[in-house]
């Protein structure tokens, strides 16, 4: 499955749920999240993350691997997304911003 990881927390751009075909992602407050069971690997969403906070979990970077798990525990809990929306408000001020897990709102 791809993962979506750090860098999407506080940006939330959701370019990325527009093409996926499956509509498999998930929303959070901050955070979107993939559920890995229904995500069938197309690649598509990947590149239209403004963040490149999408990774395929073979590519994924070694301090990446916790949201393996928590794309997988939120997209359970999380209402379903498929269309895009502003991005949080205050976005390009946090895109970039390294290990932002603290600011994670569930
Ligand atoms: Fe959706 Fe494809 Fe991205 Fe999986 S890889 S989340 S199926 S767009
Ligand atoms: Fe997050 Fe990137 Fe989608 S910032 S909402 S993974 S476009």
């Amino acid at each position: 499955a791809f993962i979506v990881t750090d860098n999407c927390i506080r940006c939330k751009y959701t370019d990325c749920v527009e093409v996926c075909p499956v509509d498999c992602f998930y929303e959070g407050p901050n955070f979107l999240a993939i559920n890995p069971d229904e995500c069938i690997d197309c690649a598509l969403c990947e590149p239209e993350c403004p963040a490149n906070a999408i990774f395929s979990e073979d590519e994924l970077p070694e301090e990446q691997e916790v949201f393996v798990e928590l794309n997988k525990d939120l997209a359970m809990i999380w209402p379903n997304i498929t269309e895009k929306k502003d991005a949080l408000s205050d976005a390009t001020e946090w895109d970039g911003v390294e290990d932002k897990l603290e600011h994670l709102e569930r």
